[in-house]
């Protein structure tokens, strides 16, 4: 089955062609960073304006590309949330007029299952059930997965995401958005141990994180300081990254044990992170189980992981009606 994914949850613009036998045939992003970035943060209305006018064009060069003809795409996957209300309904209009014209089935994907199943599309060694670690802009998700739709949440962010965190840590720093990326290299020219910041509730049982004492906390770092200089703001990014990682991992550790999983998929953008892996690698190792991410480019926002999840809900038959219904709020387990 050919299936067309559409992604327009927040700032990238992006669609995909999957087919179930062939795999990715081809896909076409574009972020809007620049357009945001003076700004500090995604502005919804320019997001949901820019989706408009770049998706045509998008699916335009993305079918030359992969030499396919709308006529050939048998389905139609696109974001119906969590994301931007407005930038959701530009994706989920868009996908739902050309399946109507196309007379061919759509159905809407919950972004943080595309973000949970991608990995699976890259490494078949990944079987069920194993622990996911979802860590986004938006959402810090520890799930326990027994099977495709069967998802067990045992914890989440009570405050900031994990890349939001990263985000505002960067502003802080002077760095540009997005700043998980930012943060990841000046941490790489950071003095270890100059710094020490705190691990958020993980004196607390259970598995809730929390990131936003640990952005007050660099707020007050940045402050007690008489020079900002380079070397401190990257000692200040290396102390940070060094507790969101710290604390990520224990959690993991915790989660596997009590639930006593061998096997950890991380995705979404923050499992970019190369000191994340390097830390979720070596709790594996010492586990006696395997750690499994996404490549680079799956990572962060895309359609590919869109057609992917769509095509498991449309092989079952799912589709939705003709009304666009969108969920800017979406809980994981609440999917149909
Ligand atoms: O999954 P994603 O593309 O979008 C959402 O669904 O939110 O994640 C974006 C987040 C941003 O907060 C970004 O700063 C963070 O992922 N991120 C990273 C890295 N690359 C992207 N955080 C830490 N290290 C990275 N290398
Ligand atoms: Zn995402």
């Amino acid at each position: 089955m050919l299936i067309l994914g559409i992604e327009t949850s927040c700032d990238e613009t992006a669609v995909a062609l999957y087919d179930s036998e062939k795999g990715i045939l081809g896909q076409c992003l574009r972020t809007q960073i620049a357009l945001h970035q003076q700004y500090g943060g995604v502005i919804p209305e320019l997001a949901s304006r820019d989706h408009a006018y770049y998706l045509p064009p998008l699916l335009r060069d993305l079918c030359a590309e992969a030499g396919i003809s709308l006529s050939q795409i048998e389905g139609i996957a696109y974001t119906a949330g969590p994301g931007l209300v407005g930038a959701l309904l530009v994706g989920a209009m868009f996908g739902r007029s050309l399946a109507y014209a196309l007379k061919i089935p759509a159905v809407g994907v919950h972004h943080m299952e595309g973000h949970l199943l991608v990995p699976l599309l890259e490494d078949p060694q990944i079987t069920f059930p194993f622990l996911a670690l979802l860590v986004s802009g938006g959402h810090t998700l520890l799930v326990e997965v027994t099977q495709i739709g069967h998802y067990e949440i045992l914890g989440q962010s009570l405050d900031d995401a994990a890349g939001e965190a990263f985000d505002k840590t960067a502003k802080l720093l002077g760095l540009p958005y997005p700043g998980g990326p930012q943060i990841q290299q000046l941490a790489q020219q950071g003095e270890s141990g100059r710094f020490s910041l705190p691990r958020p509730l993980l004196d607390k049982p259970g598995y809730d994180f929390s990131f936003s004492g640990l952005k007050t906390a660099v707020l007050q770092l940045v402050r007690s300081q008489t020079e900002l200089d380079h070397s401190t703001k990257a000692s200040i990014a290396l102390a940070f990254q060094e507790a969101v990682v710290d604390t990520l991992t224990r959690k993991c550790q915790r989660a596997l044990r009590d639930r006593q999983l061998k096997r950890l998929v991380v995705a979404g953008g923050v499992s970019a992170n190369q000191a994340l892996r390097k830390a979720l690698d070596d709790l594996l190792k010492k586990e006696g189980g395997t750690a499994h991410y996404p490549s680079l480019p799956l990572c962060t926002d895309n359609a590919v992981m869109i057609a992917y999840a769509g095509h498991y809900r449309l092989a079952k038959g799912q589709q939705g009606d003709l009304s666009v219904s969108i969920h800017p709020r979406w809980d994981l387990t609440q999917i149909p």
